[in-house]
């Protein structure tokens, strides 16, 4: 089952220690937030879990498999994740299964085939420019996704975006997660964003980082519908903000 496991991880960067020794985990299917300020190494962090950057000490564990600076195991949608310009969105999308050696047709069809359940469906031959911003984060959650199913690391895949088509987008994903059911690490850096999707939250602090708190969400998903209105919301929210010093 895919459990994701950071066990002591540290790392400094630019002679800095940024990571000082973090530990955290998410269980399966589980979706776990990472709040923290901004520079703390959350990107980092991810760097880390993905394989991309081995960290001075500590291990990744997925599966109990030692994964440390291992690529190939989990999806990574980086930050700034852009399409390329060039391309249209099924080919943008079908990249991850081409560079598995699927035959181009093959993985354009196989990336047609989620068209519907990403909201693509009709935009298969549209170009990245031709796309609305939630759209354009659609399709490269979708060829996340196509990578590797069932573990995503998605950092900020919403902060660019508007505040309505960024709840619309945030109660998509909630569907399309129960739908595919993932294992998920998901960076924000809106606290209220965290505890509408998140099972679970870690708050890091600032360098070196650790963290400095970690919270269940008790409200089940679909959360709070369009109001929230439970009182043990406000309670929450303020420990968060607490740990976030804001
Ligand atoms: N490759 C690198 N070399 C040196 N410093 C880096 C490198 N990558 C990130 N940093 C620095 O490390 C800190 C953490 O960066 P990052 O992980 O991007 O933070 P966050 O995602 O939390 O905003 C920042 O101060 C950043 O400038
Ligand atoms: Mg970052």
């Amino acid at each position: 089952m895919p459990e994701i496991v950071v066990e002591g991880v540290s790392k400094t960067l630019g002679g800095m220690l940024t990571l000082g020794g973090v530990n955290l985990k998410a269980g399966d299917r589980d979706f776990a937030g990472i709040l923290g300020p901004s520079g703390c190494g959350k990107s980092t962090l991810f760097n880390i879990i993905s394989g991309l950057m081995r960290p001075d000490q500590g291990r990744v564990y997925i599966d109990g498999l030692d994964v440390t600076g291992r690529t190939g195991r989990v999806s990574y949608m980086r930050q700034k994740d852009l399409l390329l310009p060039s391309l249209n969105i099924v080919e943008n999308v079908s990249i991850p299964l081409a560079l598995k050696g699927m035959p181009k047709k093959r993985a354009c069809a196989q990336a047609a085939a989620h068209f519907k359940q990403f909201g693509l469906d009709g935009f298969e031959k549209y170009y990245p420019s031709q796309l609305s911003g939630g759209m354009r984060q659609r399709a490269a959650m979708l060829r996340t996704y196509l990578f590797s199913s069932d573990i995503l690391l998605l950092d900020e895949p919403f902060a660019s975006l508007d505040a309505i088509t960024k709840r619309k987008m945030q109660a998509w994903l909630i569907e399309v997660f129960n739908a595919i059911s993932p294992t998920v690490m998901y960076i924000t850096h809106d606290v209220d964003e965290a505890l509408y999707l998140c099972d679970r939250i870690y708050v890091l602090s600032a360098c070196p980082t650790v963290v400095k708190l970690e919270i269940t969400v008790p409200f089940c998903r679909p959360p709070h519908g369009r109001t929230i209105v439970d009182r043990e919301y406000g309670v929450i929210r303020d420990k968060v903000m607490e740990a976030l010093e804001i």
